[in-house]
């Protein structure tokens, strides 16, 4: 089964294809309510509004190589899976807003996984979109802003290896810190 981390740069890729040039990921954690949520808002072309009910099933898709789409219809089924909800929002020529459930203790509650990679792969190889990442816990919050990082590189190339390999372990090592208490 997928991990979030790679449900997340599912649904981010179809926020690129939108043509989104900002886009925000931000995880609540939040035990009390048993909840594990996950918000990615785009500011892409959007959908229409009588296509939102349909882009959760695997047979819409604007794809053109193939005649389904599962990014949606997976990343709803496994959430629904451990007692949550996918739901979407979205306003065409403005943005899309995906936000994401999760059973927090729930057993089919898939794994993080490696999510550090997972955005620093996304940051690299898209310069030209600005990406939000925020993670909070009950232990504390963490947040990145591509836009802060470009700043900090002073004039080095965010699209450049070592980059990519501070982006990773930076975010790794900040969400390891937030994760127990
Ligand atoms: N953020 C978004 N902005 C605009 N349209 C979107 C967005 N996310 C999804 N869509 C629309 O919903 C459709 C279904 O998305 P989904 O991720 O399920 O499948 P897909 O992207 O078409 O194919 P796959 O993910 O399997 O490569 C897309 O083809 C696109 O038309
Ligand atoms: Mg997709």
């Amino acid at each position: 089964m997928k991990d979030l981390s790679l449900h997340i740069l599912d649904i981010v890729q179809n926020s690129i294809s939108a043509g989104a040039l900002e886009i925000k990921v931000s995880i609540l954690e939040d035990q009390d309510r048993d909840q594990y949520s996950m918000e990615i808002i785009d500011n892409g072309r959007g959908i229409k509004a009588e296509d939102l009910d349909r882009v959760t099933d695997p047979f819409f898709t604007s794809r053109t190589t193939r005649k389904v789409g599962m990014g949606l219809p997976l990343l709803k089924q496994n959430a629904e899976r451990t007692g949550g909800s996918l739901s979407i929002s979205s306003t065409p020529g403005k943005g899309t807003s995906i936000n994401v459930v999760f059973g927090w203790s729930n057993i089919d509650r898939p794994s993080m996984g490696d999510i550090g990679s997972t955005m620093a792969l996304l940051i690299s190889s898209n310069p030209a979109i600005r990406f939000i990442y925020n993670h909070t816990t009950a232990s504390g919050s963490f947040k990145l802003d591509t836009n802060e990082v470009i700043e900090m590189l002073d004039g080095l190339s965010i699209t450049s290896a070592p980059v990519y390999n501070f982006l990773k372990e930076m975010i790794n090592e900040n969400l390891r810190e937030i994760q127990f208490s």
